[in-house]
């Protein structure tokens, strides 16, 4: 039987604490990727970690509101690709296996953060794609 079962995918990453570890160590995977880095190069980072724990908590279910802007409108204009949003993903996996989180666990996350696609890969300037 699972004794898991009813846990939210905030409770598996270890709360707040959980959201903190991983938002920093995937940030330093991805400015340490030559592909993605330019986009981050004139991006303040201590905002931008900020707001990625808003979101990362919003969107595992646990209790901090995101206060950010809408996703499309971040990324509108920014000419993101399929390529780079697959390799931003990858790494968000990476990073959540290096921190011991179960392959099932992994792949809720990524889900979750796959329903954005439409709002991060290819945005024009009206935030339209
Ligand atoms: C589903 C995937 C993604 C999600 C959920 C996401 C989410 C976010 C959030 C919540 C913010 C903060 C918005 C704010 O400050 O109000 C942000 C900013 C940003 N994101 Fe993403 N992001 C994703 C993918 C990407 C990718 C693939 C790239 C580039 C390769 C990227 C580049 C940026 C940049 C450069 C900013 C800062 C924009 C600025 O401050 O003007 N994001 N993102």
């Amino acid at each position: 039987m699972d004794l898991q079962v009813g846990r939210s995918l905030y409770a598996e990453i270890g709360g707040v604490d959980g959201i903190d570890r991983l938002i920093q160590a995937f940030y330093q995977r991805v400015c340490a990727d030559a592909a993605l880095a330019p986009f981050f190069a004139r991006v303040s980072m201590n905002k931008l970690i900020h707001m990625q724990r808003e979101f990362f908590c919003a969107a595992l279910d646990g209790p901090l509101r995101y206060t950010g802007r809408p996703v499309i409108h971040a990324h509108q204009g920014l000419g993101i690709t399929r390529e780079h949003f697959a390799a931003f993903a990858r790494h968000l996996f990476e990073t959540l296996h290096a921190m011991n989180i179960n392959e099932d666990d992994r792949y809720a996350i990524i889900a979750r953060i796959n329903t954005y696609y439409d709002d991060v890969v290819n945005v024009g300037a009206g935030g339209d794609s």
